[in-house]
C-alpha cells in the first residue's frame, strides 16, 4: 500500500513500511478491517509502568500494520491510569495518526466506588465512556464494549446504553466480551433491532482455553460478528518464558493479580515443553505458534496479544511468517492441548 503522509508527525514518524507485511481480516460482516494482530494495554500502561516503554512497544506495534490498540477503563494500576498513560502518549505519538489507528475502550467491572459505577446500567455505561475520552483525551473511540454480562440489568437496557453511545458519536462501533453464545445472540438482535449491528465479541480464547469452540464462534458466524481473542498466550504461559523457572520480570513474580505461580503444574509445564518442541520444528517461537493456532479459524479476526517489551510484541508479529500448518502438526498440537 502506497503511503501518503500530508501531515506534520512532530517527532514521531511512522515507518513508512508499517502496511507492507501486516494482513486485515474483515471483521463480521462489518466494512471495518483488523489486523490480524492487535495489542492490549490491560497490563504494562500502569502508573508504576515504565511509560517510555509503553511508548516502544506502541511504537513498534503500529510500525507494523498493528492499527487496533485495546484498553479498557479499569485498566492500569490504578484503575484509569492505561488511559492516562496513552492519552499522554496519543498527545505525543499519535494524534497525527488518529484517522489510521482503532481505539477500543470498556466498561462493565467495578471502576468507581457506589452502585452506578460497576456492572451494566446505561447510568455505568455513559458516565463511564464520558470519563475515558476525558482521560484518552480523544473524542471518540472506534469500538465501545459492554466489558461483561451483568446478570440483573435487562439487556435491553444496556444493548439500547450501547446504541445510544453510537448515535452521541462518542463510538463508531459497538462489542462486548465474555458473553456466552446465548446471551451473545440474544444481544445481536436487540442492537440490529436498534439499528446499531454489534461489530464483535471479546472472548478468552487460547490453546489452553477453548470454550469459545463449544458455540460461541458458530453464534459469531451466524450473526455476522466478529472475534476478537484475548490472552491468547495464557498470559505468557504459552511462551518459552517459564520453561526454565520463574523469570524476575515476568507478569506471574513481578505482579501476581491475575497469573498466579499454582497454574504452573508440573502437568501444564509438560505441555508446554512438547508444543515448544513442535514450535521450534515449525521454526518458530512458541508465542508465534499459539497465535498462529487461533489464526487458521477465519472467524478470529483478530488476536490480541499483550507485551511487556518491543521484543517481544516484535516476536509476535513474526507468527506472520508462518501461518499454515499441516494436518501432522495439528494431530500433534491436539495431543497437549
Ligand atoms: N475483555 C476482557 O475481559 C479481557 C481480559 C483480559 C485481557 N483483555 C485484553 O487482552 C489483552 C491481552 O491480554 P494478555 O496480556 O493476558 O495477553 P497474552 O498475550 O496472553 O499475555 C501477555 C503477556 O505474555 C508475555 N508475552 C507476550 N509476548 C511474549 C513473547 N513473545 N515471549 C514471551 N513472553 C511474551 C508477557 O508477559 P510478561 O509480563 O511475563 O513478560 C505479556 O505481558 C489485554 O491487554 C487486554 O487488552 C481483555
Amino acid at each position: 500500500m502506497k503511503i501518503n503522509d500530508k501531515y506534520d508527525p512532530g517527532h514521531y514518524r511512522a515507518s513508512d513500511t508499517r502496511y507492507d507485511k501486516m494482513q486485515y481480516r474483515r471483521c463480521g460482516k462489518s466494512g471495518l478491517l483488523l489486523p490480524m494482530l492487535s495489542v492490549g494495554l490491560w497490563h504494562n500502561f500502569g502508573h508504576t509502568d515504565n511509560l517510555e516503554n509503553g511508548r516502544s512497544i506502541l511504537r513498534i506495534s503500529f510500525d507494523h500494520g498493528i492499527t487496533h490498540f485495546d484498553l479498557a477503563n479499569n485498566y492500569g494500576p490504578p484503575y484509569g491510569a492505561a488511559e492516562e498513560s496513552f492519552g499522554r502518549l496519543f498527545r505525543q505519538d499519535w494524534k497525527p495518526y488518529r484517522d489510521e489507528l482503532i481505539l477500543s475502550t470498556k466498561a462493565g467491572w467495578d471502576m468507581w466506588p457506589g452502585p452506578y459505577g460497576t456492572l451494566g446500567s446505561r447510568k455505568y455505561l455513559i458516565a463511564s465512556l464520558d470519563q475515558s475520552l476525558r482521560r484518552m483525551g480523544v473524542d471518540y473511540v472506534d469500538i465501545f464494549y459492554h466489558h461483561r454480562p451483568d446478570p440483573d440489568t435487562p439487556l435491553e437496557e444496556t444493548m439500547a446504553a450501547l446504541d445510544h453511545i453510537v448515535r452521541q458519536g462518542k463510538a463508531l462501533y459497538v462489542g462486548i466480551s465474555q458473553y456466552q453464545p446465548a446471551e451473545a445472540d440474544r444481544a445481536t438482535e436487540i442492537l440490529r433491532s436498534l439499528g446499531t449491528p454489534l461489530l464483535i465479541h471479546q472472548p478468552r480464547y487460547s490453546m489452553f482455553d477453548r470454550w469459545v469452540e463449544g458455540g460461541l464462534l458458530d453464534v459469531l458466524e451466524k450473526q455476522g460478528v466478529g472475534a476478537i481473542a484475548f490472552s491468547p498466550l495464557e498470559q505468557g504461559i504459552l511462551t518459552d518464558k517459564y520453561l526454565k523457572g520463574l523469570p524476575e520480570d515476568s507478569r506471574m513474580v513481578k505482579d501476581g493479580r491475575y497469573l498466579t505461580k499454582d497454574k504452573l503444574t508440573p502437568e501444564l509445564l509438560e505441555k508446554v515443553r512438547n508444543l515448544n518442541e513442535i514450535a521450534k520444528q515449525r521454526g518458530q517461537s512458541l508465542a508465534q505458534m499459539a497465535v498462529a493456532w487461533l489464526l487458521k479459524d477465519p472467524r478470529i479476526t483478530t488476536v490480541l496479544v499483550g507485551a511487556s517489551s518491543p521484543k517481544q510484541m516484535l516476536d509476535n508479529i513474526g507468527c506472520l511468517d508462518n501461518l499454515e500448518f499441516s494436518p501432522a502438526e495439528l494431530n500433534e498440537i491436539a495431543k497437549w492441548i
